[in-house]
């Protein structure tokens, strides 16, 4: 009798598959909506400054989706979760080109030299290029085949780029807005909670190896 593959999934596979789905199209939602907005004139009098904020914001939201989903993990207990991180961070990524394409396209009409003066000019675009610059090995590395052949300690070692990322993406922001600092505020404040949970469990972590592997004191053994 031949056994079909999908009955050997378990049903937890196929939930988290569809979850990742659900994810890939949520995440289409805000490219879809400047899609349509764009030729329908939808997206205020000035679209393309729209459009660089629009995509601005939903990579620096994709960092931070994707550095919860680890302390997520742990607080609900959900280990499923993490398979949903690395969708999280291409999304971010995929964010990231079109922000940096609206701006060479757009702003900067594909003038290289006009594009390098810039980012050396202006402390905000800076480091929001640095920022880019550095999500791109960890897109380059997500894929199976290459976090095998780089091993995990290497591969660990790469992403944890990914909190210098977030600092560069909050002083990008904070850099570029005029006056009202709320929004990078907030950010500033989610990817401290965040990073500090890090903190904490790493430490607790530590003080547990520390304890089991130091002997048991027993009678006799203080001098
Ligand atoms: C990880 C990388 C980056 C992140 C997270 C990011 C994030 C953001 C955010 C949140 C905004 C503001 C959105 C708003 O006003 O609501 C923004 C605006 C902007 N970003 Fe980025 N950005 C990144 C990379 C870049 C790069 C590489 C460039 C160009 C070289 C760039 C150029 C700009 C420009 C020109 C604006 C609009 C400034 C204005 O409206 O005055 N960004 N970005």
């Amino acid at each position: 009798m031949a056994i079909h593959l999908s009955s050997l999934r378990s049903p937890t596979q196929t939930f988290v598959q569809r979850t990742k789905w659900l994810l890939i199209l949520l995440g289409m939602l805000p490219l879809a909506r400047l899609a349509v907005g764009f030729p329908l004139s939808w997206l205020g009098a000035n679209p393309i400054e729209f459009i660089t904020r629009s995509t601005g914001t939903w990579t620096i939201a994709g960092i931070a989706i994707t550095l919860s989903i680890t302390p997520l993990r742990k607080l609900l207990n959900w280990p499923w979760l993490i398979r949903l991180r690395r969708t999280a961070g291409l999304l971010a990524f995929f964010y990231a080109c079109l922000h940096f394409t609206t701006y060479l396209w757009f702003d900067r009409f594909f003038d290289v030299d006009d594009v390098i003066k810039d980012i050396i000019k202006r402390p905000f675009i800076t480091v929001g290029f640095a920022a880019f610059v550095l999500l791109i090995p960890l897109a380059v590395t997500s894929k199976n085949s290459i976090i095998k052949k780089l091993g995990a300690r290497l591969w660990q070692r790469i992403h944890y780029l990914i909190y210098l990322i977030a600092v560069l993406a909050v002083i990008h922001y904070w850099w570029l807005v005029k006056k009202d600092i709320t929004q990078p505020v907030i950010y500033a404040s989610v990817f401290a909670v965040l990073l500090g949970l890090r903190v904490v469990w790493k430490m607790r972590s530590t003080r547990t190896r520390v304890k089991l592997a130091a002997p048991p004191v027993t009678k006799g053994s203080r001098s």
